[in-house]
């Protein structure tokens, strides 16, 4: 049986500022085998690594992220003195082996993500198993499918799996990524043998990761990658 995926969630985040570059490294450092992110295009066009729509809850700024320029972003401050970073930022400082997990938070990031991946595979020596990209939103999975077929995708929910599972067949997904609430012996089962990777999120208590890895998932997204 593989061994399951320890994926460190925005990085480390229960030890350092989330996606920050600190937070990436401080994960790898701690055994994690791929890091979680979140990127949104900001209003020059660039991928950044950020959760929120607004910069407001991480940084010393206020606005939307769509709006502002990469100047603009990269001036901010998060806690520590820590900036924004590129996801080219992020790859540039991960190991090749390291899986990237690139959830597709913001609005209009199929294109951008799919030539991000792109450029890394045919001109940078990663492979398309290097990555897995996840959304929550069905127009961006739609596109991604749509247009590239290459690249590994993650259906997102928070609310069934059966509608995870349905919506990684239409878009001949990878993988589903459920939150563990949602996740049974049997439905992680019957998942796998549909052919489906299980990759669930966020687990930080040891009683729980416990309970979900005698499920025998594939992966498992922490802000504690050192406890999985
Ligand atoms: O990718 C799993 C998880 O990160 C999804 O929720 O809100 O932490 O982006 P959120
Ligand atoms: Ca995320």
């Amino acid at each position: 049986m593989a061994a399951i995926l320890k994926i460190g969630h925005r990085g480390a985040k229960a030890h350092l500022p989330e996606n920050t570059l600190a937070s990436f490294l401080k994960a790898l450092e701690m055994g994690a085998d791929g890091i979680e992110l979140d990127v949104h295009v900001c209003a020059t066009g660039e991928l950044v690594v950020i959760h929120d729509f607004t910069v407001d809850r991480t940084t010393n700024g206020s606005g939307e992220v769509h709006k502002m320029t990469l100047a603009e972003l990269k001036k901010l401050k998060v806690e520590g003195g820590h900036t924004i970073p590129l996801l080219d930022e992020v790859l540039a400082i991960v190991n090749k082996e390291c899986l990237v997990n690139i959830e597709m938070k913001g609005r209009h990031t199929a294109r951008p993500v799919s030539d991000f991946v792109d450029k890394y595979v045919k001109e940078r020596g990663w492979s398309y198993d290097n990555f897995i990209v996840s959304s929550f939103q069905r127009e961006e999975l739609l596109i991604m499918s749509d247009i590239n077929k290459n690249i590994p995708l993650g259906i997102l929910t928070q609310a069934s799996v059966t509608q995870a599972w349905e919506w990684a067949e239409e878009f001949s997904a990878k993988a589903i990524h459920p939150h563990y609430s949602l996740l049974t012996e049997s439905n992680v089962k019957k998942a796998q043998q549909a052919g489906f990777k299980v990759y669930t999120w966020t687990i930080n208590e040891t009683e729980d990761i416990e309970r979900i890895k005698s499920y025998n998932v594939d992966g498992i997204i922490s802000d504690y990658p050192e406890r999985l």
